[in-house]
């Protein structure tokens, strides 16, 4: 055993004891390979919900501790430093940036603003469905694209779908529940003519995850563009789903469509941990590299029963199981483990969201037992 550690060997554990000793220290106590791992139906492993199930990085969770001690306090200055992280680090001026309590806000407030001009939403099916959602809730028309054979977006088809009623074009790139990803030419020319015509918004709710050329972030769009808003959250790699802390990238003018005047709905711990937590370019490789490990052990009993896949850019995997989804969740929920829920028309395909690698492979040796 080496004792001296490489920086790789350090943030993606490796193989050596010391350094998986010092990837627990960095995510949590509870990294530690459990020899022990009951999962039961009241104590499940939450493969359902494509949550970071680390949770934070201590990092965060110290400052966020702390940051109780502001409960009284409003936090206009914090989200003032939270928008200078963000800004230099994506490169974007710090009046397109907008913070929320997730994106989630974001998403509605465009759906919203379209039922407020009067006009239709074009999306791809299936998709993320809280703009749809949402707009469908308030009377709207979704003009649903389906995915093409590939299982990828059909820029082509949502083209041809588009009309001068509609006002509000939503892609989620990568998309959910199907992890793939829009090229990254095709997508910039799909915006510019789209923008043109309506608002266009890009959900990157999973770009951190992403590992793949041809994937980009339309981000810089934004900088010139009034008609373009980018979502992003820090509920997936940042392990925030329960913090709540979202933003979105768009033009001043634009702003006025999801965004108020001054932003009274931020937590102060949220603030202080996602200062924190988008600072910590250490977690956030970790918690890459353990979704890579967890997600091969899923490929790799994709291939050894021989299941059709889509590759992941994401935490999630979306695979066909030869039987309804809902058949796979009840048996496996049995076993302690919570899969996705079913998304028509692709009643045979499971959503799995990864997990730590080694309740993966409890979640693939118990899907073999009982699939296999
Ligand atoms: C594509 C996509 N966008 C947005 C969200 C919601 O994000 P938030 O927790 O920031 O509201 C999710 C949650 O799963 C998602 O999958």
């Amino acid at each position: 055993m080496t004792t001296e550690l490489t920086r790789r060997d350090w943030l993606v554990g490796g193989a050596t004891v010391a350094g998986s000793m010092l990837v627990s220290k960095m995510v949590s106590a509870q990294t530690v390979p459990n020899p022990n791992l009951n999962p039961t139906p009241e104590n499940p492993i939450r493969a359902g919900f494509n949550e970071n199930v680390y949770g934070p990085s201590l990092k965060a969770k110290k400052v966020m501790d702390k940051a109780a001690e502001t409960a009284h306090l409003y936090n206009f200055f914090e989200q003032r430093t939270l928008n200078q992280v963000i800004s230099k680090m994506e490169g974007i001026p710090g009046s397109h940036i907008a913070i929320g309590n997730g994106s989630t806000p974001f998403l509605e407030k465009a759906a919203m603003a379209c039922a407020i001009k009067g006009g239709k939403v074009l999306a791809p099916d299936p998709t993320y469905q809280s703009v749809t959602g949402t707009a469908k809730m308030l009377g709207v028309e979704v003009v649903s694209v389906p995915v093409g054979d590939d299982l990828h977006i059909d820029l082509n088809a949502m083209r041809s779908a588009m009309t001068d009623d509609i006002k509000l074009v939503y892609l989620c790139n990568p998309n959910n529940p199907i992890p793939s990803i829009i090229e990254k030419n095709a997508l910039k020319d799909f915006c510019l003519e789209m923008s043109k015509r309506a608002l266009v918004v890009i959900d990157e709710a999973y770009f951190e995850y992403v590992n793949n050329p041809d994937f980009q972030s339309m981000k810089d769009l934004v900088v010139d563009n009034k008609n373009i808003i980018i979502c992003r959250t820090a509920s997936k790699i940042h392990g925030f789903a329960g913090v709540r802390i979202g933003f979105a990238f768009a033009h001043p003018e634009t702003m006025r469509y999801i965004a108020g005047p001054f932003n009274l709905s931020l937590g102060n711990v949220a603030v202080a941990g996602a200062i924190e937590s988008y600072q910590d370019i250490e977690y956030q490789s970790i918690i890459k590299q353990k979704n890579r490990e967890s997600m091969d052990i899923l490929e790799k009993m994709f291939e050894d029963l021989n299941l059709e896949y889509v590759k992941s850019n994401t935490n999630f995997a979306f695979f066909n199981a030869g039987r309804p989804s809902t058949e796979v969740a009840e048996e496996l929920r049995k076993h302690g483990i919570w899969s996705g829920r079913p998304f028509p028309p692709f009643t045979n395909w499971v959503r799995m969201s990864t997990v730590k690698p080694e309740e993966m492979q409890y979640v693939a040796d118990t899907y073999r037992k009982v699939f296999g």
